[in-house]
């Protein structure tokens, strides 16, 4: 209880400061994230996807505790080249990738660079061969767009064998987002390491690199239990693999707790059965929040009121922004202390996917500010 109080006075200090909305990160948060993550599985490389949060200070932070990089564009490649992280402790992925950014790729010599089709494979080897130099490529597995079937892999191995300038470390597998069951995790890890043992027979080679994707989520709504991550603790893919370097890459697992979002309670009103919250933010600073990415009924996140910490839920209220769409609604029948104008709402699970996901152009008003915060 004091620890969360001294956080809730630390935000209020914050805000006091900053204005409003604003996002707050909490760096001692985002370590002790990481430090889980590496405990549970010591004999693999975190990588952090940056899109869930590419702040300079964030990525900057990840790569201090020892984070490499999951990245999808140019952009994402110098944020985290520009905080540090060793072109050796990049991966590349993505299923567009432009010319330039495979030449970026290449240039920087990142640890692996992601092919996703049999002709962005044949466009590296060319590149790479007019940069007089060689690519190093991991396989992406997957489905739809992201990666390369698994049944079209004796057509890329047979591709392959005519690209001189492309050297095959490996295999990328695309598993993440799988709902909070950290057994299932395990059960698709280890059924990607057989999988990978095999292509390694054919490609008749040990692989450098496997990178066994994401999956990592943390609880968002109520009743919905933390990630078990004590089921890793048999898992040993070094066994199977000496000589291999093992990337694992998460996002939301390590900033997704971190973050708050906090808008101002501008007015409250009455229609019909329902009584209103405005703040002065919305959708377009918390797109995530207002449910627009979710597959079903958007669900309220977990909601706060930073500056009525302890007070009991009393009245039931939907939470809306200063947009001129209905989608701008950031809870719905929410329980909550009696609010009025100035109260500080506090959304939290904000520190992925938030800022990063957010249509922040939509209506053409100010960007929230965002801020990373550390005791140690
Ligand atoms: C290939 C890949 N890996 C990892 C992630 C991160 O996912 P999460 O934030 O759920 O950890 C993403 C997210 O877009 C991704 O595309």
């Amino acid at each position: 209880m004091k620890q969360t109080n001294d956080r809730v006075d630390r935000y209020l200090r914050t805000v006091h400061k900053l204005g409003t909305p604003c996002y707050i990160y909490d760096g001692d948060i985002i370590k002790r994230q990481y430090s889980r993550l590496k405990e549970a599985l010591p004999r693999c490389e975190i990588l952090y996807s940056l899109r869930a949060n590419p702040h300079p200070d964030v990525v900057y932070l990840l790569r201090n505790v020892g984070a490499g990089a999951d990245v999808f564009s140019e952009g994402e490649l110098e944020r985290a080249l520009r905080a540090g992280i060793l072109a050796h402790n990049i991966s590349f992925a993505g299923p567009g990738k432009t010319e330039d950014e495979l030449r970026m790729a290449i240039g920087t010599e990142v640890a692996a660079i992601a092919v996703e089709s049999i002709q962005e494979l044949e466009l590296l080897n060319a590149l790479a061969r007019q940069m007089g130099t060689q690519a190093h490529i991991t396989l992406r597995i997957g489905t739809g767009k992201f990666g390369i079937d698994e049944e079209q892999l004796p057509e890329f191995l047979s591709q392959y064998q005519k690209c001189t300038n492309v050297i095959f470390d490996g295999l990328h597998f695309s598993t993440h987002a799988v709902p909070l069951d950290a057994q299932d995790l395990l059960a698709k890890f280890n059924h990607n390491l057989e999988f990978a043992q095999r292509i390694q027979r054919e490609a008749g080679r040990p692989f450098k690199i496997i990178n066994l994707g994401g999956g990592f989520c943390i609880p968002m709504f109520p009743g919905e239990k933390a990630l078990d991550l004590t089921v890793f603790k048999d898992f040993a893919p070094h066994k199977m693999f000496p000589q291999t370097r093992f990337f694992i890459e998460a996002g939301r697992y390590l900033t997704g707790p971190a973050g708050v979002y906090i808008a101002k309670v501008l007015y409250t009103k009455k229609s019909r059965d329902t009584e209103y919250i405005i703040i002065d933010g919305g959708m377009h600073q918390n797109a995530f929040a207002c449910g627009l990415y979710a597959k079903t009924a958007p669900r309220n996140f977990d909601i706060r009121i930073l500056n009525k910490i302890n007070a009991k839920p009393e009245r039931t209220y939907s939470i809306a922004g200063p947009l001129c769409t209905s989608f701008d609604t950031l809870a719905r029948d929410i329980q909550l202390p009696e609010v009025v104008p100035g109260d500080l709402i506090c959304v939290l699970n904000s520190g992925a996917y938030g800022f990063s996901m957010s249509p922040l152009d939509f209506g053409s008003r100010q960007r929230p500010r965002e801020i990373l915060l550390s005791k140690s």
